[in-house]
């Protein structure tokens, strides 16, 4: 995959999906060493863009990248400067005159990413555009229920929440279909995309039916600044028929495992007993951020192993 720019998952073929897991699975063993580094990309610059606020990817990106010794530079703006996509493609233009060897954009517009990767030549990682994709979001969920379940294939996925303004959603809708899960929709009838079930997935209004039998419920974010009134009547509402907790979680299988992306709103879309312990498995989800994203950068930003010589992570 060297060279290549990660946009969104539903660019990726199956065997490229268990391939980044499989590298992720591999980098975890670093980040538990006494010194978190490796060589790997020792001499490589990798640009942090991020035009909207983050902190768990940004910083895992950054993360990432220190524990393969790339140099890791991060640019951060509030948008409302660079918003004209003029000004995007002079930005690109800068950096690709500085040489990186992959850029990480984050933007509040979707397609930002790919009108910035069809401007430079290095790998562009999207970390999130718009309502569009986050597929290094995708990724680590997709590694954490690997992990959880040793399996992806023929279980049945929930995701609960505001999946209309979600990339996040999206990249997972996406990610569990290509790898063989079920997945169904739960969410008050104005947040879910009009058509959604062309790409295979079921929608319900009833969380109870939505969760009924499943294996994994992913609940996502309310986003409280720009849904109450227009989606649903009040937060209190919205928590009480579509916030997870542990009495409406009986419905899923015994074993089933709770996944947010994070930020957390507690009390609404997810109780804080269950936010903190067991079942849920939110901070595995950041831990394997970190290694999820260090197979990205690998797998991108790498360099090919000329004839004869050992592949870079063995040098
Ligand atoms: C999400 C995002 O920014 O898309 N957070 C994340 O990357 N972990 C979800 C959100 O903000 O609700």
């Amino acid at each position: 995959m060297i060279g290549r720019d990660l946009l969104g998952i539903e660019d990726l073929e199956r065997g490229e999906i268990e391939l980044i897991l499989e590298t992720a699975e591999r980098m975890k063993e670093v980040g538990r060493r006494e010194v978190k580094k490796v060589p790997t990309l020792r001499g490589r610059t990798i640009v942090n863009l991020f035009f909207e606020p983050s902190t768990r990817t940004r910083t895992s990106f950054e993360i990432a990248g220190k524990r393969l010794s790339a140099d890791v530079v991060n640019f951060s703006t509030s948008g409302s400067s660079l918003k004209k996509a003029e000004s995007i493609l002079d930005t690109a233009k800068t950096l690709d005159a500085m040489d990186p060897d992959a850029v990480v954009v984050r933007h509040q517009v979707a397609g930002v990413p790919k009108q910035i990767a069809d401007a430079l030549d290095a790998p562009v990682i999207n970390a999130g555009d718009g309502a569009h994709e986050h597929p290094t979001q995708a990724l680590l969920d997709l590694l954490t229920v690997w992990e959880e379940k040793e399996r992806v294939d023929g279980l049945t996925v929930t995701i609960v929440g505001d999946i209309l303004h979600s990339r996040v959603a999206r990249s997972n809708i996406y990610g569990f279909l290509k790898m063989g899960a079920e997945v169904r929709l739960a969410a008050p009838p104005p947040m879910i995309p009009p058509g959604v079930e062309a790409l295979g997935v079921k929608s319900y209004t009833s969380l109870r039916e939505a969760i009924d039998g499943a294996d994994v419920v992913m609940v996502l974010r309310i986003q409280k600044e720009r849904l109450e009134g227009a989606f649903f009547p009040s937060i209190r509402e919205y928590a009480a028929t579509f916030g997870l907790d542990r009495a409406k979680l009986r419905y899923a299988k015994d074993d089933a495992i709770v996944m947010h992306p994070g930020p957390v709103n507690r009390g609404v879309e997810l109780a804080h007993d269950l936010a903190d312990h067991r079942p849920s498995v939110i901070l595995d989800q950041v831990r394997n951020g970190v290694a999820l994203r260090m197979a990205v950068l690998y797998l991108l930003a790498g360099r090919a192993p000329k004839d004869g010589e050992p592949a870079e992570e063995e040098r």
